[in-house]
């Protein structure tokens, strides 16, 4: 199904989280990278300073550049298709030379909305959730497929589920795989119905459709590749700012913008030091910066967001 550009730009394609807090990040920005556009919320924020920068605009999702592109036009902003890991994505934003890159991860409100993507719990929806069109396995797929030890580890991993339940859930769906194939929503929601009882409801539907989709788009991996590439493209000075949704990402980006900001990463007995001996920047947001409950309140993708910024020298 296509949708025409301008009707995803009337439809309030996807509200960004912390506004203002990317706002007042991105102030004095000359040539910003936002390396997950979407609807183009946050660009819009990005573009908006008084001296007009240059915009580097990348998705792995065609609708979502092309609702980008209706909104913000194409006087300074350059859009790439491409997941942001890619070779062509790295090299594109290393020869960009950016002060500013944001990340604001995970799928918009619009992807979530639309019933082929397959990224809903809602009934009937296709097991598909590919953010890059109909590249690659779908969620059908994995869960037709994927060892039973993958399927826990997703779960507790993607998605905070304790480890009993996982193992359960993991070891549910490969017996019912085995009567019938997964093809839609409803397969998934039994199976989590028949392990979590009848306490669960839309949030473990929500949580655990998440660990699905996280598997099926490689995002940790395209993280972990990203986020050293992304601090080396910078000028002196700039920044990185990285949006989160579950707790195995945010654990991610905490950890490695800590580690960059040590000036020594030896192993802890060793006498003398070996490594580069000094930090690569500064870690702007300490403990994160979290949505209001005003926010929360207007719009419940925030609740779990989480913006973490490093700095790298001047
Ligand atoms: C939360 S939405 C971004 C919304 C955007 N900040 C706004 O305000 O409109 C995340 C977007 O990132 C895209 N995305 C997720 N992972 C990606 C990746 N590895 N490479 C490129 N785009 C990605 C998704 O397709 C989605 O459009």
């Amino acid at each position: 199904v296509t949708v025409a550009p301008e009707t995803l730009v009337e439809s309030a394609f996807h509200k960004p989280v912390l506004a203002a807090a990317v706002a007042a990040w991105a102030a004095g920005t000359a040539r910003a990278v936002d390396a997950t556009v979407g609807g183009g919320g946050h660009a819009a924020l990005l573009v908006a300073g008084r001296e007009r920068p240059q915009l580097l605009a990348l998705d792995r999702d065609a609708e979502a550049l092309n609702a980008a592109r209706a909104r913000l036009g194409s006087d300074d902003i350059t859009y790439l298709h491409a997941p942001f890991a890619s070779p062509q994505a790295l090299s594109a934003i290393t020869a960009f030379h950016p002060d500013r890159i944001l990340l604001d991860l995970g799928v918009s409100s619009y992807q979530i909305d639309r019933m082929d993507r397959g990224f809903t719990f809602r009934p009937g929806a296709p097991l598909d959730m590919r953010m890059t069109g109909d590249q690659g396995e779908t969620a059908a797929d994995l869960l037709n497929q994927a060892e039973a030890e993958d399927l826990e580890r997703w779960f507790r991993e993607f998605a905070d589920e304790t480890p009993g339940p996982a193992r359960k859930l993991a070891k549910e769906i490969v017996r019912r795989r085995g009567n019938q194939a997964f093809r839609v929503s409803d397969d998934l929601v039994n199976a989590i119905r028949a392990v979590l009882g009848k306490r669960s409801g839309p949030a473990d539907f929500a949580r655990l459709f998440q660990a699905v989709r996280i598997a099926v788009n490689g995002e940790m991996d395209q993280l972990a590749r990203a986020l050293p590439a992304m601090r080396d493209a910078l000028v002196p000075g700039g920044s990185l700012a990285v949006i989160t949704y579950h707790s195995g990402e945010d654990r991610m980006v905490k950890h490695q913008f800590r580690e960059w900001a040590r000036s020594c990463i030896c192993p802890p007995k060793q006498p003398v030091c070996t490594c580069r001996g000094r930090p690569l920047g500064k870690v702007v947001t300490p403990r994160g910066v979290k949505p209001d409950a005003a926010e929360v309140a207007g719009n419940p993708r925030a609740r779990s967001a989480r913006l973490r910024i490093f700095q790298v020298p001047a």
